[in-house]
């Protein structure tokens, strides 16, 4: 049950934070049509993420790898924002605050939010995967697409399995849940690391939490409040009460 009493709360320490950092998952943009990973209807029940999401894999048949990502790519090109990726958008239009996303499907972006940090890249750009050099995806190009500069081949600019995060992303992300005073999380089984740890962080830090998930996750006993909502349903409401 959400009560008027507990938007109210929780929208209050949204208006008194000084620091505000949103955690997003892949859960936050499903109502956009695209499917999650670990849901009963997600990707890896189809996929195997050995095969198709891993440096390796795409090392020994970047063709392979490519067809699964290119078919992504041209989904993902025709969704659409949801309520709740505007609504972050309007949040930050009010309060400074801070995006920490793991999607690469680009809807924040799209939805008008500025202050984001991509931690698992975006699908719709490449990256050379011998001199580094980055370029926006040509989605008509022939697949595997290679490099202009040195020939080798481009790779989706996405985090695959076995693969580091970028640095500095990852450097800035340490730096934003360690002094922010409230951290919304949306959307986020928080099994994928080493984002999930940016959560516990932030709770060290006597952040004040707030989860917003249709099912519980193991950091909901950590949350100060946890909805058991969608995104567009809680996060509408409280730019309402923001205003
Ligand atoms: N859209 C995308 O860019 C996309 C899509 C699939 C996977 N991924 C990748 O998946 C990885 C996995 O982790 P994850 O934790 O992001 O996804 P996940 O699939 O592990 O978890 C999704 C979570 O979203 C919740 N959820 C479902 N509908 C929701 C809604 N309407 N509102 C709020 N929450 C909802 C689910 O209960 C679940 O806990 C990340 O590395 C990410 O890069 C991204
Ligand atoms: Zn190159």
């Amino acid at each position: 049950m959400i009560t008027d009493e507990i938007m109210k709360t929780v929208s209050k320490k949204i208006d008194n934070s000084t620091s505000l950092v949103f955690l997003t998952g892949a859960g936050i943009s499903k109502e956009s049509g695209i499917p999650t990973f670990r849901d009963h209807d997600g990707l890896w029940k189809t996929y195997d993420p050995a095969k198709l999401a891993s440096y390796s894999s795409f090392i020994t048949n970047p063709k392979l790898v490519w067809e699964f990502f290119h078919d992504r790519q041209k989904s993902i090109s025709t969704k659409e924002p949801n309520k709740a990726h505007f609504a972050i958008s309007e949040i930050e239009l009010l309060k400074k605050s801070w995006l920490l996303t793991q999607n690469i499907d680009g809807l924040h972006s799209k939805a008008g939010t500025k202050n984001i940090i991509e931690l698992h890249g975006n699908i719709f750009n490449v990256k050379c995967i011998n001199c580094l050099r980055k370029e926006v995806l040509d989605i008509n190009a022939e697949i595997p697409p290679l490099c202009r500069d040195c020939g080798s081949i481009l790779k989706p600019d996405v985090i695959l399995f076995e693969e580091t995060l970028d640095m500095d992303n990852w450097d800035t992300a340490i730096n934003l849940v360690s002094s922010c005073d409230v951290m919304v999380i949306i959307g986020t089984s928080l099994e994928v690391g080493p984002v999930n740890t940016l959560p516990n962080i932030a709770y060290k830090n006597n952040s004040f939490l707030i989860e917003i998930n249709p099912q519980d996750t193991w950091f909901t006993p950590y949350a100060d409040f946890s909805f058991r909502y969608s995104g567009s349903i809680i996060l509408p409401k409280i730019v309402e009460l923001l205003k």
